[in-house]
């Protein structure tokens, strides 16, 4: 598949948003995973544990650790010690899932800074492992997630020589983000369906012009073989200048190109050009294809030809101009011409046109009666007639393009 200028420069443009669309999903997709791999590590003291608030942004974490209630009894040792039920609690106020998360719970020290020794009785909700200075708290499974917003409950009994108030913690741990909670996941997932869709719609109107544009190049196809078979049946008419109609047709474009006009309108005079002698259908042909001098009668019914054209033509509404070049062709820059007697720019502009052309066939061309006329002498024709039979600028045209050998 061949792609226009304009077909080129769309999927360009289309490559590189999409390239664009990709680097946006690539580097939220690199910042999700980053943020979800980042361990982090806060740490409570006593003045934290009582911020809790879904509205206080200062804090992410809170921890709180109380005593429920306690009992007298005695170690192993046989010395008498504190029981209590410490119950706690973590609120996630981060705004994001954590997850494998861990805790250090600081002993409370006595008041020489040693920590003070106790030891478990029970303990719920994970694994407990107190080193002296310590208590590393792994959650079980089920806890394992903390959502945003949300809150877990741990705790443990615990025998000890005094009320022990846990006032240190820290939490380590991982937040877990989602995909659509970053701006570029939707930037890049919308844009791809307007992308999509503007894609898919290009592509639709895109195929309906090309097939648009061959059923043009079909039809025109049509026109230009139905006006070459009319051409040929003109030729056909009169034995003197046969294949004079697809020469005029020729040279006259070669003169509209050199003159700067649109593709359309050398297409147009091409078509004028095949058709510029169709009235001589309408001639008779012991008239048309007589040996030896015409009467001035038999010249005035030649004449004709160009009227007889013009009517032909009248119903040929979709080519309008195809009608005034069989109709003005042989009218005369000077006014001299037929069959209107028309003046200079009076004369509509393809048909002056196809008036040098027209006269540069009959010069150039052999006839049987006479061999076509020198370069030399059909040059100076063309200038001496410039300005009286022909339009002296179209006439500079052809002067310059036979010149240079281009016709
Ligand atoms: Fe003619």
């Amino acid at each position: 598949m061949k792609l226009d200028k304009s077909e080129r420069r769309s999927i360009l443009v289309f490559a590189i948003l999409f390239v664009l669309l990709v680097l946006v999903f690539v580097y939220t997709v690199f910042t999700w995973r980053m943020d979800n791999t980042q361990e982090f590590v806060t740490s409570i003291t006593k003045e934290d544990r009582t911020k809790k608030g879904e509205n206080n942004e200062d804090i992410n974490i809170f921890v709180a650790m109380t005593q429920k209630e306690s009992w007298p009894g005695t170690d192993a040792d046989g010395k008498s010690t504190i029981g209590a039920e410490y119950d706690g609690v973590i609120f996630n106020n981060s705004g994001k899932n954590i997850v494998d998360w861990s805790m250090t719970i600081y002993m409370p020290k006595n008041k020489n800074g040693e920590p003070i020794p106790g030891t478990f009785d029970s303990s719920w909700n994970g694994e407990y492992t107190n080193n002296g200075d310590n208590i590393t708290f792994i959650p079980a499974d089920y806890l394992n997630v903390i959502p945003k917003n949300e809150e877990k409950t741990y705790g443990f009994v615990m025998y000890a020589g005094t009320n022990l108030d846990f006032s240190e913690f820290e939490i380590c741990g991982y937040y877990r983000t989602i995909l659509p909670e970053y701006p570029g996941f939707w930037i890049a997932t919308v844009g791809f369906l307007i992308w999509l869709t503007w894609v898919v719609a290009w592509a639709v109107m895109d195929a309906r012009a090309r097939k648009l544009k061959k059923q043009k190049a079909h039809d025109e196809k049509i026109i230009e073989e139905t006006m070459q078979v009319f051409a040929n049946f003109i030729d056909a008419k009169d034995e003197y200048t046969k294949g004079h109609s697809t020469r005029v047709s020729f040279y006259s474009q070669k003169i509209a190109k050199r003159m700067g006009m649109s593709d359309e309108e050398i297409k147009m005079i091409g078509y004028m050009g095949l058709m510029h002698d169709c009235g001589k259908i309408a001639i008779p042909d012991d008239v048309l294809n007589k040996k030896g001098a015409l009467t001035e009668e038999e010249r005035e019914i030649i004449k004709e030809h160009t009227t007889r054209g013009g009517q032909m033509l009248e119903n040929f509404t979709s080519l309008p101009a195809i009608r005034d070049g069989a109709l003005y062709h042989h009218e005369r820059y000077d006014g001299k011409g037929y069959p209107q007697g028309l003046i200079g720019k009076e004369i509509p502009l393809y048909a002056r046109i196809i008036n040098v052309a027209d006269a540069f066939d009959a010069m150039n061309s052999d006839r049987c009666y006479r061999n076509r006329l020198p370069k030399n002498r059909i040059l100076s024709e063309l200038r001496n007639n410039a300005g009286t039979q022909f339009d002296p600028e179209i006439v500079e045209y052809m002067i310059a393009m036979y010149q240079e050998g281009k016709i």
